[in-house]
């Protein structure tokens, strides 16, 4: 099968759509897991379009320690229909990304999860460019 590099200006409006697509998909998971866990508030906050930073904060029911150390897990669910892949998804993303997540008690109740993404340089770009292949 042949394969051929993708031209530098489709490679890089794939990338930029890639940015801007997989943090929505990290705030759409945050976000369904807070309604879930019961919260009435839910606060999101983003810098830089979500390229750098996303938060998702809610009041919601809280975190149990047995259930923190686990939810990273694939197919660690506490819902009756989970199928404990949207946390395992999230972090693949902010892996994938080299970010970091991290998860912390919101005060006076709830969960706190902060997601730090590192600016995207041109060479990761080009890094893109080098997997992105058409036959
Ligand atoms: N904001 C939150 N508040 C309380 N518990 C949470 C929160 N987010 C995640 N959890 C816990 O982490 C578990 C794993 O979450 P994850 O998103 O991976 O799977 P899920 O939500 O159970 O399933 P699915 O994503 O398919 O709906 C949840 O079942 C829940 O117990
Ligand atoms: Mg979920």
């Amino acid at each position: 099968m042949p394969i051929r590099l993708l031209s530098t200006e489709v490679a890089s409006q794939i990338a930029a759509g890639e940015v801007v697509e997989r943090p929505a998909s990290v705030v759409k998971e945050l976000l369904e897991n807070a309604l879930d866990a019961g919260a009435k508030n839910v606060t999101i906050s983003i810098a830089d379009a979500g390229r750098t930073l996303v938060e998702v904060a809610d009041d919601g029911c809280g975190l149990a320690p047995e259930v923190r150390a686990r939810i990273f897990e694939p197919y660690f669910s506490t819902k009756k229909d989970g199928t404990g892949l949207g946390l395992a998804i999230v972090s693949a993303i902010v892996a994938d990304h080299r970010g970091y997540i991290r998860v912390r008690p919101n005060e006076p109740k709830g969960t706190r999860f902060i997601v730090e993404l590192p600016v995207r340089e041109q060479a990761d770009f080009q890094e893109i460019k080098k997997k992105a292949v058409l036959s």
